[in-house]
């Protein structure tokens, strides 16, 4: 099938497009939605739920795999109390939350301008400061007292810090090294909206980098550098990410630098990633608290350190938004027609190759299911021989799916399929014995520099 050609206009999505499309198409549903749903707290559908273990494994390739001096770990989301006590959660994770008197809204006070209530606009009618521990509460055992508290986690960080000597002893490990993690992390946010931004249950990919003191300014530079021609590899728009450095009274209580890798959402410019120095907040911490020497014999000055810390901390759930609105785009072509598509790069995409029979006749069939199962170990596919042909194209590319394969009556005589572009629409006919290569091929040419 000819598509009409499109006249180009990228168009920056609005936010209730994106979630409308998201859960249509099974990216992300609002969570327990027969029940009205939860605040803040979303699922991820068939789609979502591909599309996640790609960014995943791709950090993990890049933070881990393919370095020398990075290793993994999975720590406990509930353990001893004690950590969240030492790292200064329990004392110190908290915002500042006022109430307004006239419309009943709490809101951080760190978020009102010009004395004004963002919801129903009153100025200067608010309750005194004060603060709100984000921690999660809850209780171990059979009796539900202060002796029985336990937090879930609010970051993954602690894992590592905790586990830091269990590392060291068991790897044997030169500074500089790292200890990375994926997990998920919890924390009673009050302040929500902007979909998956903000949640109550999110998914950090966070790495710990141990390093020698005099070192750890340059690290830090190197590691700013380096996450953000990470997320360029994802494919996001350039000039839709930029660095930021903190103010020095927004640090958190164990950051002596932090820089944001910010990406520009719908409502602005949003932190996607923090990358903080964190000196050598948490090994003393925890060493002081513990009664154990958390520290590294440096073999050349025969003395034993206290590392510093640079940790590059993400969020799954905010990479998979900031994807998906920059993946976003709309096109109309010579009949006024709209195409919505995703722009994913390829190793994003939760979809590689689509395989569509030009219709369900049963002659092609046959045919249709061979190339699906010859395509099936090397790529994300997905067969789809419903309704017309034009319509499966566009349900593909509104999925982001980069490339999709056509098996017609020709291809009964000749042997060969159609490779259909998301991109550009263009078709090209090639024999179905080399379709593995042609289409990797294209996926190659497709993927982002980095
Ligand atoms: N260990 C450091 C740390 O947790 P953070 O800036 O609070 O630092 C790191 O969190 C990243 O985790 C953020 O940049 C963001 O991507 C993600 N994140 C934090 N809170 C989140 C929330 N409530 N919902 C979704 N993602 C969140």
């Amino acid at each position: 099938m000819t598509e009409a050609p499109v006249e180009a206009a990228a168009a920056d999505v609005d936010l209730e497009t994106l979630i409308s499309l998201a859960k249509r198409r099974g990216f992300v549903f609002p969570s327990a939605e027969i029940y009205g749903g939860f605040a803040s707290t979303y699922d991820y559908g068939p789609l979502g739920v591909e599309m996640k273990r790609n960014v995943r494994e791709l950090w993990w390739r890049r933070m881990v795999q393919e370095r020398s001096d990075v290793v993994g770990i999975e720590a406990a989301i509930i353990t001893n109390p004690a950590v969240w006590e030492a790292s200064g959660h329990v004392d110190g994770f908290s915002d500042p939350l006022v109430d307004c008197l006239e419309c009943r809204s709490r809101i951080r006070a760190d978020h009102i301008e010009n004395d004004t209530c963002p919801v129903c606009g009153v100025v200067g009618r608010f309750t005194e400061e004060r603060q709100f521990n984000l921690l999660f509460r809850t209780f171990v055992g059979a009796v539900q007292d202060d002796a029985a508290v336990a937090y879930l986690r609010p970051e993954t960080a602690q894992g590592m810090f905790v586990n830091f000597d269990n590392v060291l002893q068991s790897t044997r490990r030169r500074l500089p090294f790292g200890i990375a993690q994926i997990g998920k992390s919890f924390r009673n946010e009050i302040t929500t909206g902007h979909f998956t931004f903000r949640m109550l249950e999110f998914e950090q990919m966070e790495m710990e980098y141990f390093c020698d003191p005099a070192e750890s300014i340059e690290l830090h530079e190197y590691w700013k550098q380096e996450r953000l021609d990470w997320y360029r590899s994802l494919g996001v728009r350039p000039e839709r990410l930029r660095m930021r450095d903190h103010d020095p009274e927004e640090l958190s209580h164990y950051s002596s630098a932090t820089s944001d890798v910010e990406y520009l959402y719908p409502w602005g410019w949003g932190e996607l990633e923090g990358i903080a120095h964190r000196g050598d907040f948490d090994l003393s911490a925890h060493a002081a608290s513990s009664g154990k020497t958390l520290s590294y014999f440096d073999p050349q000055r025969e003395e034993h350190i206290v590392p510093h810390v640079v940790e590059p901390a993400a969020g799954v759930d905010r990479i998979m938004l900031t994807l998906l609105v920059d993946a976003y785009d709309e096109e109309t072509d010579d009949r006024g027609e709209k195409r919505v598509l995703l722009r994913l790069a390829p190793h994003v995409a939760p979809v590689t190759v689509a395989v569509l029979p030009l219709s369900r006749n049963e002659r092609l069939a046959p045919t249709a299911r061979q190339v699906w199962d010859q395509l099936r170990p090397h790529f994300r596919t997905q067969f789809d021989d419903a309704q017309s042909i034009g319509r499966r194209y566009r349900r593909q590319d509104e999925v982001g799916t980069p490339l999709c394969v056509t098996v017609d009556f020709d291809s009964l005589d000749d042997g060969a399929a159609t490779i259909r572009d998301r991109d550009t629409m263009s078709q090209i006919r090639v024999p179905i014995s080399g379709l593995v290569e042609a289409l990797q091929q294209r996926i190659d040419e497709l993927q982002p520099e980095g």
